[in-house]
């Protein structure tokens, strides 16, 4: 069994080469640009973890991975039109550099790319990891949209929020774990167990996503802090201060989210903590981390095989960037 290190050294050996041809490099050197930043490549190790949980690694699971990754970054592409962000991994973001025009088509075009590699999958696989990955590309496009529609909204009930973050976030997670047990031979309900493992993790995951955007240290973080707020997104962290703001503090969060001056990140922060959201972000990641840990303890194959899955679930809940 392979540690989440040995595991996204091998994936980025394989990755790290050039996905696109050079002309016409207006379309394509965006996207070498962007793939070039790196990034955590979680999703095609939550792939080759999920094959290497049942079996030895299959050479249609470093397909898989790879085109897993290379929808994640189309999504990234268009997500920093969608939240209008100058920053990712520490460099530019792609419609910052080179326009939201430019950004649309790159990030058409990779999402191409990856659909292209998938094909390469062997033919006896193919429909049922094609099937889980149409629907699980569908369901982010939802959650995307979701997310665009409550930033219009003046509150969002907790719940909404953690089906838009399923949606948006969850389900990647959780189909890129149950691909690759799909092609390690895995039986049907450890599959399953396996997708709401990484269900529960992506919640928890996208719970820490939102912390670090008001909480995260900005040398590390690697995109604009506050982001988020400036966007007047929903996060868990406004929903939290909305829940138990006393009333003098509810009549500040009223004038801070109308307020558009350069100040309101600073203030909104202040409030979050006065609410003590960061503390409440450790308790729902914990909480949605036993959820995930209880799913996975159901999987039928020797607990020390699991090991490698645990350390990275550990580690995605408390990462810096
Ligand atoms: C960012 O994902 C988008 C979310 C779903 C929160 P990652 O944090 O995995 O991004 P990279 O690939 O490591 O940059
Ligand atoms: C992004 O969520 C989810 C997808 C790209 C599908 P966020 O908008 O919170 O991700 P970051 O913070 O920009 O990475
Ligand atoms: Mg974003
Ligand atoms: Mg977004
Ligand atoms: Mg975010």
């Amino acid at each position: 069994m392979q540690s989440f290190e040995q595991l996204s050294q091998q994936f980025s050996a394989h990755f790290n080469q050039k996905h696109f041809p050079p002309e016409p490099a207006s379309l394509y050197e965006p996207n070498e640009y962007f793939l070039k930043a790196g990034g955590k490549r979680i999703r095609p190790v939550l792939c080759l973890m999920g094959n290497e949980l049942f079996d030895e690694i299959k050479p249609d699971a470093w397909e898989m991975a790879t085109a897993i990754e290379l929808f994640h970054n189309f999504t990234l592409i268009h997500d920093d039109i969608m939240d209008n962000a100058p920053l990712r991994r520490g460099i530019e973001t792609v419609p910052k550099k080179y326009g939201a025009n430019t950004a649309l088509l790159a990030g058409d075009v990779m999402l191409i790319a990856a659909y292209e590699l998938m094909n390469n999958v062997s033919l006896t696989v193919i429909r049922r990891v094609q099937n889980l990955f149409n629907a699980t590309a569908k369901e982010v496009c939802e959650g995307q949209q979701l997310d665009m529609d409550f930033e219009k909204l003046e509150s969002v009930a907790f719940d909404q929020y953690l089906r838009m973050i399923e949606l948006k976030t969850s389900v990647l997670l959780a189909a890129s774990l149950k691909m690759g047990a799909i092609l390690g031979g895995a039986g049907e309900r450890n599959q399953n167990l396996l997708y709401e493992f990484g269900r529960k993790l992506g919640l928890a995951f996208q719970v820490q996503d939102d912390y670090l955007d008001a909480f995260g240290d900005p040398d590390k973080f690697g995109k604009q802090v506050g982001g988020d707020i400036v966007a007047n997104k929903k996060t868990f962290l406004l929903i939290h201060a909305w829940e138990t703001a006393s009333a003098s503090q509810k009549k500040e969060l009223n004038k801070l989210i109308q307020d558009s001056s350069g100040d309101k990140v600073k203030k909104l922060i202040r409030v979050f903590k006065d609410c003590k959201a960061d503390e409440w972000a450790l308790e729902l990641k914990n909480k949605f981390l036993d959820e995930a840990f209880g799913h996975l303890e159901d999987i039928a194959v020797l607990s020390k095989r699991k090991q490698p899955l645990k350390d990275l679930a550990t580690y995605l809940i408390k990462r810096d960037h």
